[in-house]
């Protein structure tokens, strides 16, 4: 009768422990695979497209100014993006022939709908005179010719 108790509490602390194993492991697991995915995506927040820098002059330097002052918390430094916030503008998407200038006043006045990517909607930007968008889109088109969007 004792050695039947001292086995079944032997055989409870097995199936117990093993299962606490499994049970550990299985919380391991999600950060493994976020490991593993991490080189196949960019990680939340992180620049999307890898941007080399334009030579600024002029307006392009305003804009710079003005664009890291209301559209770079989303759009990210030298509007290279940030994974599941704002795409980057210097993308193909956003060149002259596809997003004209005009798109840009409007996406600044009267916000985006989310269309392109799965980042929700760009709300509009207040506190921009039409020639500060003017100056942004300077900006933002010397570094897409410097990145060889035309
Ligand atoms: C709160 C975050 C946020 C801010 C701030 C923001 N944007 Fe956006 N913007 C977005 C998102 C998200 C999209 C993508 C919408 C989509 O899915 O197509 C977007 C899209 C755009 C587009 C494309 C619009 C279209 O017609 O498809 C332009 C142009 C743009 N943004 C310019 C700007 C400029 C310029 C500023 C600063 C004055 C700015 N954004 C500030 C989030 C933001």
């Amino acid at each position: 009768m004792n050695r039947q108790l001292v086995s079944l509490a032997a055989l409870a602390i097995i199936v117990i422990g093993g299962g606490l194993t499994v049970y550990a492991l299985r919380q391991d697991t999600p950060a493994a695979s976020d490991a593993a995915n991490a080189t196949d995506r960019p990680a939340a927040g992180a620049a999307m497209a890898e941007v080399r820098q334009a030579k600024l002059a002029g307006a392009d330097i305003l804009g710079e100014t003005a664009f890291n002052a209301k559209c770079a918390a989303c759009h990210g430094a030298n509007a290279a993006g940030q994974n599941g916030v704002a795409p980057p503008l210097v993308h193909k998407i956003y060149e002259p022939g596809h997003h004209g200038d005009q798109a840009f006043f409007l996406a600044v006045e009267n916000g985006a709908r989310a269309h392109h990517w799965p980042f929700g909607n760009m709300p509009p930007v207040e506190g921009l005179t039409r020639s500060d968008v003017g100056n942004i889109i300077a900006y933002v088109r010397a570094i897409q010719r410097a990145n060889g969007i035309e």
